[in-house]
């Protein structure tokens, strides 16, 4: 079995699969010049031969475990109709949805759109991945895409998506209703064309009130991963519900997902002992370690492996990898890894 699904299934590792989230991305050259013949990052990213080309970037310089199927958690809005643009040096910038009679433009049929060619993009991959590889899927959770939907761009604390729902706590629901309904329809695809695992984005979960983490993140993740498994009871599911702190607990145990994605900011011990030594992590190196590299890295991925790498677990981020990493930094990370668990030093 492929050493990421191994450990999916609940085994231990010795040296632990590693992935990096926004493994192929800006502090890659070869990115940058298959960019740079497409400016516009929503075609770029609904090209199949170009997403495949960027999916498997970083895997034709390292060794990693896990290619992650090279789009945006943004196609969904711009599949509904939602008017967006990428800005350079600014990010995604959507129309904002700031009434709830602006739901009422979304085409919720419109999810073809993307589904066919980000499926055609996953084929494309799966031809060309080597067989040790886990080929991995993706989808931003609800409250994640309503949050660019409603505020238009990104925050730090998304309070006009907060407005929105406490103003209009019923047109919010449906909201993010459908927005689960519909990313449970385009995993489901994505695994229907050759994704192996799937991961849930959910960015934001850091910036909910903690009065409505239940019905914000937990029941539409639950929604989703329930309705992946009637069709797919054995595909893993990571949920990733961002600096959600000791909710990750209740994250694991209500939504179903397999695994977990911690972000840097989560205390580890913690994390190992109250998830338990069955339960499969992922994570979580602060991104800018690895842009420094050198001696901080070192102990800190050092502290990591004592810490978690005692159950299941997946070597990774707690963020995506930032544009000022320099690639050797990545390959001295892998080495790094696999030096540690074998030489038993830990
Ligand atoms: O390698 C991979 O991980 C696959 C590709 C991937 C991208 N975005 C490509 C991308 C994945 C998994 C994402 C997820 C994503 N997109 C998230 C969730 C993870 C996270 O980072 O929190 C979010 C919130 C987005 C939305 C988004 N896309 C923003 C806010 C931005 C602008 C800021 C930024 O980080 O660049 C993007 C653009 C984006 N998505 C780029 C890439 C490679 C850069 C665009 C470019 O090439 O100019």
């Amino acid at each position: 079995m492929k050493p990421l699904l191994k450990v999916l299934n609940n085994n231990k590792a010795r040296t632990p699969p590693c992935w990096l989230m926004r493994q192929a991305g800006r502090y890659l050259p070869e990115y940058l010049e298959l960019r740079s013949k497409n400016n516009n990052f929503l075609n770029f990213c609904l090209s199949p031969h170009l997403a495949a080309q960027a999916t498997l970037q970083p895997l034709q310089r390292y060794n990693l475990d896990a290619a992650i199927i090279f789009s945006d958690i943004l196609v969904i809005p711009y599949a509904l109709g939602q008017k967006i643009e990428f800005i350079e040096n600014k990010g995604p910038i959507l129309e904002p949805l700031s009434q709830p009679e602006h739901l009422a433009r979304l085409d919720w049929k419109g999810i073809e759109r993307v589904t066919s060619h980000v499926c055609e993009a996953i084929d494309l991959v799966k031809a060309q991945l080597s067989p040790t590889t886990t080929l991995i899927g993706f989808a931003g959770a609800s409250w994640t895409l309503a949050c660019y939907m409603i505020e238009g761009h990104s925050s730090r604390d998304f309070n006009q998506a907060k407005a929105f729902a406490f103003r209009w706590p019923k047109a919010f629901q449906i909201l993010l209703n459908q927005l689960a309904e519909i990313t449970a329809d385009y995993l489901i695809a994505q695994v229907n064309a050759g994704a192996e695992v799937l991961q849930l984005f959910d960015s934001w979960a850091g910036c909910v009130p903690s009065s409505h983490f239940y019905p914000w993140v937990i029941e539409p993740t639950r929604k989703i991963v329930q309705r992946v498994k009637e069709s797919y009871p054995d595909v893993p599911i990571i949920g990733f519900p961002r600096r959600c702190g000791a909710w990750y607990k209740e994250f694991l145990m209500l939504t179903g997902v397999t695994a977990l994605s911690l972000d840097d900011t989560l205390n580890l011990i913690w994390a190992r002992q109250e998830l338990g030594k069955q339960a499969v992590l992922q994570g979580a190196l602060n991104p800018m370690m690895l842009v420094f590299g050198g001696l901080a890295l070192r102990h800190e991925v050092e502290r990591q492996l004592k810490i978690l790498n005692t159950g299941p677990y997946i070597f990774n981020l707690g963020h995506g990898i930032l544009p000022e990493t320099p690639p050797a930094h990545v390959q001295n990370l892998i080495e790094l890894i696999k030096n540690l668990t074998q030489n038993e030093e830990l």
